[in-house]
């Protein structure tokens, strides 16, 4: 019987992240149920909550795994057969289980608990935690395509592509010194510009200000630029700059306000 808190890896899929919390949920029935049954054997009803518990169980497992496998497929993930493998091996498991419970082998119960548990310390924990750097590659493509074709950015994919470590994307804060000062996105690479944009008819201080800082050479011409300010025209006068030296940028849509809006949090400039 396990002592310690159980840990689950985050495979990058936020759904089968869940899912996994799911399994992590029969663990902890099944070890309630069998630590009675290290002392005695069950009672009738503790058999009918068994009952009860499988179907459960095996319709999640049925589910689970073929949602894992067709995002495999659809991503071309190259150890799909071999995965596929060691889920037929779990289901194999699960009915020799099944059938052993329907038997009404009190030792089941214990054998279902560790099973349970073996399956995920070590097939999520370690085989599924395998297929996380696929999507998680794919998805952040995913994103910094569509940012690039739409020339901006919405606050969740941008929040997204930073808990997946937003590879290829550089966050650029134009926000004045002191604006940045009450906190910026995680990250985020300081590009102080001296004017902010008060009055959206007159851009010219705020172009100005820009020009004067923007120096092509200074960018990576294979990074994404994020630009970001308060609520978003400086980002747009800025993206103009970036397209006449073909430099990849896209805004963020609404700035910090609506990243703030969306409950994002800051972190302290420095
Ligand atoms: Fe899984
Ligand atoms: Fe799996």
């Amino acid at each position: 019987m396990r002592e310690q808190a159980l840990f689950i890896a985050d495979v990058g899929v936020e759904r089968f992240n869940n899912d996994h919390q799911r399994l992590l949920f029969y663990v902890i029935e099944f070890e309630r149920l069998a630590k009675r049954f290290v002392e005695r054997a069950p009672f009738e009803d503790e058999w009918d909550q068994v009952d009860s518990l499988f179907p459960r169980l095996d319709k999640y497992t049925h589910e689970h795994f073929e949602a894992e496998e067709a995002l495999m497929r659809q991503h071309g993930y190259p150890h799909l057969e071999a995965h596929i493998g060691l889920h037929q091996q779990l289901i194999r498991h699960l009915r020799q289980l099944e059938g052993d419970v329907a038997a009404r082998r009190s030792e089941a119960i214990i054998h279902l608990e560790s099973f349970l548990l073996d399956w995920l310390q070590t097939h999520i924990n370690q085989d599924d935690r395998q297929y996380r750097g696929c999507f998680v590659w794919a998805e952040t493509r995913e994103i910094t395509e569509k940012a690039l074709f739409n020339e901006m950015i919405s606050v969740q994919h941008l929040h997204r592509a930073i808990e997946l470590g937003k590879p290829g994307l550089v966050l650029l804060d134009l926000r004045t010194e002191s604006e940045q000062a009450e906190g910026i996105i995680t990250g985020s690479e300081l590009f102080p510009c001296d004017h902010n944009l008060i009055d959206r008819q007159d851009t010219e201080p705020f172009r100005r200000s820009f020009a004067t800082r923007f120096d092509p050479e200074r960018f990576d011409p294979d990074a994404l630029y994020v630009l970001i300010c308060r609520s978003g025209p400086r980002a747009a006068i800025a993206l103009e700059s970036f397209q006449e030296h073909d430099l990849k940028a896209c805004e963020l849509i609404g700035g910090i306000q609506e990243w703030i809006r969306q409950g994002y949090g800051l972190v302290e400039a420095g």
